[in-house]
């Protein structure tokens, strides 16, 4: 056995540390920073719940321990014990009076130091990056998204439904689908989970499903990933008006959650939080046809029938303080499944929500189309074969009911909320057209 597993001082991570002022404590984490002034030695542990500055007189330490102490560059990994101490002045921060150090792992010539690095660079070390700050914080706060997405919706009564991700049918248009091997088959990537949950919610009324959508888009934007990561609810007898108020709430309990829980982690990622804080329901709601004139006013090139692009979403969003939900689009720009808008048929009973700020569409919803008669013409119309859609039909052969859903992707729900200005930072990993590794 090692001594730090002998030895009866307590491992704490840095979070707790008001718990145990007084107290010897161990922590285990890495150096953030390190000086020396050759009396004192100043070591920052960071632990990933905390950093703490952890202080070292010539007489607290071995000679031996103050010259490992004096050889720590930035990200050893260490073990260190000491007093915790309260900082004297600044109310919640903590210091360790150190009387032990051990070595865990060197890191020489760690190579993403506190000065600026240009982006490609830092996203080929995203493995290190990540362990930055500012790259913690933002991981923090999509768990807690995350956490908040699926509270809510369990609390308002929905089942989680893991969808497949080997489909052999597309849900948004075959443009942008990943092809791959299916032993003898081939099979796609899923696009969303959307028509599974369909069917499961004709079999438990209320269902979501949470898991990742994969588009090969050639786009390169501040928003698009080719891999990104989706909470679906799906709703039956649900018009779309019911899944709008729903959306809202969700945005609403999301906010106050993240507002909650991630108040210091939305100050090291720097977003002015007084803009969340003034995002209020009921939000605001456009129909296709007034966003068309909107837009037209404003002198932009926009033709009615076209789809919304991201500077129309921009110049419509920025008008308010609160998500903007646009509804009714035209059928033509829309998916396969969208129910006609009964009293325009050209039109669908379709919403996007678009974040304020410039942060754009982060919601897509809509009632899904009910008969079956259309549904076969439309599945012709988009060039789509009818015998991978034989079960999604099905839901329309037997007991079909009116049922509405949405899709809500976290990246983007990421961006907006810690005001991240590019989705390459929202998530650990991200995929991006020009990006697979690490
Ligand atoms: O609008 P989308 O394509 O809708 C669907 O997939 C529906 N089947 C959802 C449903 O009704 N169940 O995507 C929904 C959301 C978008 O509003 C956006 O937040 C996110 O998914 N999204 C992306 N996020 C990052 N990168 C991309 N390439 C994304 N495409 C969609
Ligand atoms: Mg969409």
């Amino acid at each position: 056995m090692s001594e730090t597993q002998t030895t009866s001082t307590p491992w704490i991570r840095i979070r707790e540390a008001a718990a145990h002022v007084g107290a010897t404590v161990e922590l285990r984490g890495w150096v953030a920073q390190h000086r020396s002034s050759g009396k004192v030695q100043f070591l920052v542990v960071r632990d990933g719940s905390g950093q703490m500055q952890c202080v070292a007189g010539l007489n607290d330490l071995s000679a031996e321990q103050w010259e490992l102490g004096t050889s720590l560059t930035q990200e050893c990994a260490v073990i260190v014990r000491g007093l915790v101490k309260a900082h004297p002045k600044q109310t919640g921060v903590f210091e360790m009076v150190l009387s032990h150090v051990e070595l865990v792992g060197r890191a020489p010539d760690y190579p993403i130091t506190p000065k600026e690095h240009g982006v490609d660079f830092l996203m080929d070390h995203r493995h290190l990056w990540l362990r930055s700050p500012r790259q913690q914080a933002i991981l923090r706060i999509r768990a807690e998204i995350i956490r908040a997405f699926r509270d809510f919706m369990d609390e308002q009564g929905f089942t989680l439904v893991d969808a497949p991700i080997f489909t052999p049918n597309a849900c948004e248009g075959t443009t942008n689908l990943f092809e791959t091997q299916y032993f003898d088959d081939k099979a796609y990537l899923s696009q969303s989970g959307q028509l599974y949950m369909e069917a499961a919610a004709m079999a438990l009324g209320r269902v979501y499903c949470f898991g990742p959508a994969f588009r090969a888009e050639k786009s390169k934007t501040r928003r698009h990933l080719i891999e990104f990561w989706m909470m679906e609810p799906e709703w039956a007898w649900a018009t779309l008006g019911d899944v709008m108020n729903l959306e809202e709430k969700l945005l609403m309990n999301t906010i106050g959650r993240v507002l909650d829980r991630c108040r210091e982690d939305l100050k090291v990622v720097e977003r002015d939080v007084s803009k969340l804080e003034r995002v209020t329901a009921p939000f605001p709601r456009l129909h296709y046809n007034d966003a068309v004139k909107m837009l037209q006013e404003a002198g932009r090139p926009f033709e009615w029938g076209g789809d919304l692009g991201a500077p129309d979403e921009t110049e419509l969003s920025n008008r308010y303080d609160s998500p903007l939900m646009v509804t009714h689009y035209p059928a033509a720009v829309k998916a396969f499944y969208m129910e006609p808008d009964p009293t325009d048929p050209r039109l669908s009973l379709s919403c996007d929500v678009l974040a304020p700020e410039g942060y754009g569409e982060i919601i897509g919803s809509g009632q899904r189309m009910s008969s079956l008669e259309l549904l076969n013409q439309r599945i012709d119309e988009h060039g789509l074969p009818h015998s991978a859609f034989e079960w999604y039909k099905d839901l329309r052969r037997y007991g079909s009911v009116p049922h509405s859903g949405f899709g809500i992707g976290i990246e983007r729900t990421l961006c907006w909320l810690a005001g991240l200005d590019h989705v390459r930072e929202s998530a650990a990993f991200g995929r991006m057209l020009n990006r697979l590794a690490p």
